[in-house]
């Protein structure tokens, strides 16, 4: 008995260093961990290409870089901007990617475009209140972070004098946000609203008491069911479907719960400016973004430069059958997706991805990426709401090859100013421009500072690779066109190349 009088405090003792020990263990922040993984993975990398390293020189430095890794001790990174805030998201997103040039990191610093608390070192409390779960592009946030004001208190891409600067306001008014043109070619069709596309439709008729088995309010339910739901409205940042080869696809299926149907989000301006790979997975620097995570830019980059695989996520899918509410994926749809990382392709392989099969082109059609064509407003808009998409394009065929009676519509850059300068400074594949060299201007007034005339030469600068295609004039060639019928469906009546898929 006499001896647990020592007992006692001995075990409260021992008790007490286990407690201290695992509340040690506890208090080693996340962060400390998180840096470690990416010295690991720095460590792991140099280890890995310095058995191939031949050059001595070069050796010698990745040998130093290696040790430099080896040697460092996590610590808490404190970013400061040059208005005196601090932040300090690097500590744990050590490895992130400066988002682009015109961005950058110590400057910018990262809340400008995330929201978020730039303080906190816990996971939980620095990502609270961040604009768009974590995905600054979505429509329903840009306004905060795009649209917002920057670190030295310019305005970014909203509340500007120049409306074509306020990107934020263009794109969510732009058709492929509202699904304007979608929804009301639909709704006609259904016979929901009024119109004069139901077929057999007589003038002065309303589609509503038209005949036909679709027609009418009952038709409401399951069109805002399968369509407007599952696809074609989610506050303009649409879904993309990845679908297993050769699907039909009702839209209610979307939601298969065994995951045969996988779907991936798409969030606003990130849809375009964020090149995504084909399983929309992360592959850049930063460590604590979990590899196997759907709905993430292949690296954390934004570019002007976007090809047609990027277009493609959503155009040239597959064929909808709005009477019957079924839409069929494209088979050959995966080859696209593939090779998501390689936008210069060759011409033939160009072909048998770019259109749904049995679509009609000439060959810029295709040699050509989306954008080499479609302009910024036919991209981002233009402040007006269309209700189809024929209106909403700004681009026409003789606005590159003229018409049997006229060339192409151009003018003479006089200023430094002209705003066909402003493509300089995101696009580096941009041609030189100087004071006195001619562009071509669409008939819309639109001005195309890639698509140039060059002494007697026409040509266009594709904005993805900087290659120069020579543009064949339709004044002074065989051209058999009637220059009053300049439609591209006149056209390809008799400029027909057809993707002969398989
Ligand atoms: C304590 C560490 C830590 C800090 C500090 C931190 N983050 Fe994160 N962040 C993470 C981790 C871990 C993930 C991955 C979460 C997951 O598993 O999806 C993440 C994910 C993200 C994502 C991707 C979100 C998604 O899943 O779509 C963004 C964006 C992000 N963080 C921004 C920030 C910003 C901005 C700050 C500073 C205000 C910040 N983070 C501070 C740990 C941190
Ligand atoms: C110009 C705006 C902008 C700035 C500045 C910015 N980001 Fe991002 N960030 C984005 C966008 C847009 C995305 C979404 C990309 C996507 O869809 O995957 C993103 C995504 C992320 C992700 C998820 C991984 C990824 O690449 O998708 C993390 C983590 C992240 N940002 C952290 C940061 C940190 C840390 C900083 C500061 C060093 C920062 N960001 C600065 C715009 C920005
Ligand atoms: C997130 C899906 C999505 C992506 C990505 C996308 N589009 Fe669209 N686009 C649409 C939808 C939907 C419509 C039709 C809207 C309607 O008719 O209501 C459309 C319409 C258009 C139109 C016709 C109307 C107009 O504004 O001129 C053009 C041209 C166009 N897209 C080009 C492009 C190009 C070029 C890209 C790539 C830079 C692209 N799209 C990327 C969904 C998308
Ligand atoms: C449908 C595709 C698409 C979407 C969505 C989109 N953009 Fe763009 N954006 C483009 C293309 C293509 C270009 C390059 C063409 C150009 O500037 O003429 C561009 C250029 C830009 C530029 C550079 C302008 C310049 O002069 O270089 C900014 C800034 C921009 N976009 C901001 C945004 C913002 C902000 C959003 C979201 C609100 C957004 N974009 C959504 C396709 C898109
Ligand atoms: C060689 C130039 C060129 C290229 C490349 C091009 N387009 Fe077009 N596109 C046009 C023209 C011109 C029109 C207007 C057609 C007309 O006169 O009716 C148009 C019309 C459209 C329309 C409106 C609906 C329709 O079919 O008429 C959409 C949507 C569209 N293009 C999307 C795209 C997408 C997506 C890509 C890339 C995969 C692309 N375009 C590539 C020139 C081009
Ligand atoms: C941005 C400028 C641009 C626009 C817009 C454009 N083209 Fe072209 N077109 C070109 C270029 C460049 C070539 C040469 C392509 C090549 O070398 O691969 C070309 C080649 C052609 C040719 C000769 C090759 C062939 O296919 O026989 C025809 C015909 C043609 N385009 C018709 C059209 C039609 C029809 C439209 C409207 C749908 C159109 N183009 C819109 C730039 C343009
Ligand atoms: C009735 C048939 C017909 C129609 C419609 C037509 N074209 Fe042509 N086009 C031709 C013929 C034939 C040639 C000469 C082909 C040759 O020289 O190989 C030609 C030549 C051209 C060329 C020059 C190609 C070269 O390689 O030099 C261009 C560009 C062109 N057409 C564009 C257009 C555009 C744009 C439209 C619509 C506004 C159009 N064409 C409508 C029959 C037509």
């Amino acid at each position: 008995m006499k001896n647990q009088r020592y007992w006692l405090p001995v075990a409260g003792l021992l008790l007490l260093a286990v407690m201290l020990f695992a509340l040690e263990k506890s208090r080693t922040p996340v962060w400390m961990t998180y840096q470690k993984e990416y010295f690991a993975e720095q460590i792991r990398r140099i280890k890995s290409e310095l058995p191939a390293v031949k050059d001595a020189v070069k050796r010698q430095a990745l040998t130093h870089e290696l040790s430099q890794w080896e040697k460092r001790k996590p610590e808490v990174v404190n970013l400061v901007l040059p208005n005196g805030k601090v932040e300090r998201c690097l500590t744990c997103h050590l490895g992130i990617e400066e988002i682009s040039p015109s961005h950058p990191t110590n400057t910018f610093g990262c809340t400008v475009c995330h929201g978020g608390n730039a303080l906190s070192l816990d996971e939980q409390t620095a990502h609270a209140d961040w604009y768009g779960q974590g995905h600054p592009g979505a429509l329903s946030s840009a306004s905060l972070s795009c649209g917002g004001t920057g670190p030295n208190g310019v305005r970014c891409h909203s509340g500007n004098p120049q409306a074509a600067n306020n990107e934020v306001d263009l794109v969510k008014g732009s058709i492929m946000a509202t699904k304007a043109g979608e929804l009301s070619s639909v709704r006609r069709m259904l016979g929901l609203d009024p119109g004069n596309t139901v077929p057999g439709l007589k003038p002065g008729q309303s589609a509503q008491y038209f005949p036909n088995p679709l027609n009418g309010r009952p038709q409401q339910a399951k069109f805002m069911a399968d369509c407007l739901t599952q696809c074609h409205l989610n506050n303009g940042n649409l879904p993309i479907f990845r679908f297993p080869q050769g699907a039909r696809v009702k839209s209610t299926d979307v939601a298969d719960a065994n995951g045969a149907l996988t779907e991936t989000p798409a969030y606003g301006c990130e849809t375009c400016h964020v090149l995504t790979n084909a399983t929309h997975t992360y592959v850049g620097g930063d460590v604590t973004i979990p590899r196997n995570q759907v709905g993430f830019g292949m690296v954390h980059r934004l570019t002007t430069q976007i090809p047609y695989t990027q277009c493609n996520q959503c155009h040239n899918q597959g064929q909808h059958d709005p009477i019957h509410d079924i839409f069929t994926p494209r088979k050959d749809m995966q080859q696209v997706v593939n090779d998501w990382m390689k936008p210069t392709l060759s011409f033939s392989r160009r072909v048998k991805d770019y259109y749904v099969p049995g679509e009609v082109f000439a060959r810029c059609e295709v040699s050509l990426d989306c954008i080499d064509c479609h302009t910024r407003q036919d991209v981002m808009g233009d402040g007006h709401a269309y209700q189809s998409e024929y209106s909403a394009v700004h681009i026409q065929c003789m606005d590159c090859h003229g018409t049997s009676a006229q060339l192409p519509r151009t003018k003479v850059i006089t200023s430094l100013n002209d705003p066909a300068f402003e493509e300089k400074i995101t696009n580096p594949v941009f041609p030189p421009l100087k004071l006195g060299d001619r562009i071509v201007v669409t008939a819309k007034g639109e001005e195309m500072p890639f698509v140039r005339q060059e002494g007697k030469r026409w040509l266009v600068y594709s904005r993805i690779s900087g290659k120069s295609f020579n543009i064949p004039l339709v004044k002074g060639s065989a051209c058999r066109q009637n220059p009053a019928r300049q439609g591209a469906d006149s056209c390809h009546r008799c400029h027909a190349e057809s993707t002969a898929h398989p």
